[in-house]
């Protein structure tokens, strides 16, 4: 089995790809910074040295980097299991105040690379017949909050590619599923003052992640949506 998690090397996509590993997964991740990516595998393996670890230098910014990160898979891989589309910045700001082009940015960082990513490694999971798609959306797919700005629009328009492409791919048996955290222990959060109990460990979003896969095949949880249960910041 094999599972492309991007944005890995830290928070969320880290400990999935862990928790993919650990269950026997060969995993494919992707970050920008090389250092991190080379703790992050070394770690990923350390769960599960039988695991073959792909880590890949890839900016998902750039639709080039994203289509050769695709092909690298596809030479890798004889096959993907499961897509995590969960690398994602959060800039907090607001839509009248926050600086020029950061929509376009985000756009880019927190949709168009998982639509990029998800065209190139479709077409051999529907001649498969098998597969599931993870997009990492957020309760700010849900609702908007101060502050929320140009991600907030991002994380609505991911749940929106989301709720598209798991009807377009129910005829071919791939199931899609929409993760929604809430507030999650990770560096997206530095900076911020914030107690640990109002913040879910990134581990819990990996076991949710877990527990849809592993649905009885005729299944799919379309939505999930998670938050401390002291409620948002
Ligand atoms: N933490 C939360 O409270 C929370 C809540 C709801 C949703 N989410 C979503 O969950 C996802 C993961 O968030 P997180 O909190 O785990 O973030 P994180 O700890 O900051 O980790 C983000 C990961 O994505 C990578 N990344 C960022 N920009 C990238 C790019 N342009 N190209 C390739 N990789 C990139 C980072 O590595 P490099 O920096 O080296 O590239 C890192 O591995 C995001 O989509 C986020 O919006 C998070």
């Amino acid at each position: 089995m094999n599972a492309v998690i991007t944005g890995a090397s830290k928070g969320i996509g880290k400990a999935i790809a862990e928790k993919l590993a650990l269950e026997g997964f060969n995993v494919a991740i992707c970050a920008r910074n090389a250092d991190t990516l080379a703790t992050a595998k070394a770690d990923i393996q350390q769960k599960n040295p039988a695991v073959t670890v792909l880590a890949e230098v890839v900016d998902m910014e750039d639709k080039s980097q994203v289509l050769a990160f695709g092909e690298k898979i596809k030479s890798t891989f004889s096959r993907v299991d499961i897509l995590v589309n969960n690398a994602g910045i959060f800039v907090p700001g607001s839509l009248h105040e926050e600086a020029d082009g950061l929509l376009e940015k985000l756009m880019s960082v927190n949709v168009y690379s998982a639509y990029h990513l998800t065209r190139a490694l479709l077409p051999a999971m529907i001649a498969n017949r098998k597969g599931h798609i993870f997009n990492m959306c957020s309760t700010a797919s849900y609702g908007a909050y101060p502050n929320g700005g140009s991600y907030s629009i991002t994380k609505y328009a991911l749940l929106g590619f989301t709720k598209n492409l798991r009807k377009e791919l129910i005829p071919h048996n791939i199931r899609v599923t929409a993760v929604s955290p809430g507030p999650t222990l990770t560096a997206s959060w530095e900076g911020f003052e914030a107690a640990p109990d109002r913040m879910m460990p990134p581990e819990d979003i990996a076991s949710v992640v877990w527990s849809a896969w592993t649905m009885a095949k005729q299944t799919v949880i379309e939505e999930i949506l998670l938050r401390p249960i002291l409620g948002d910041i």
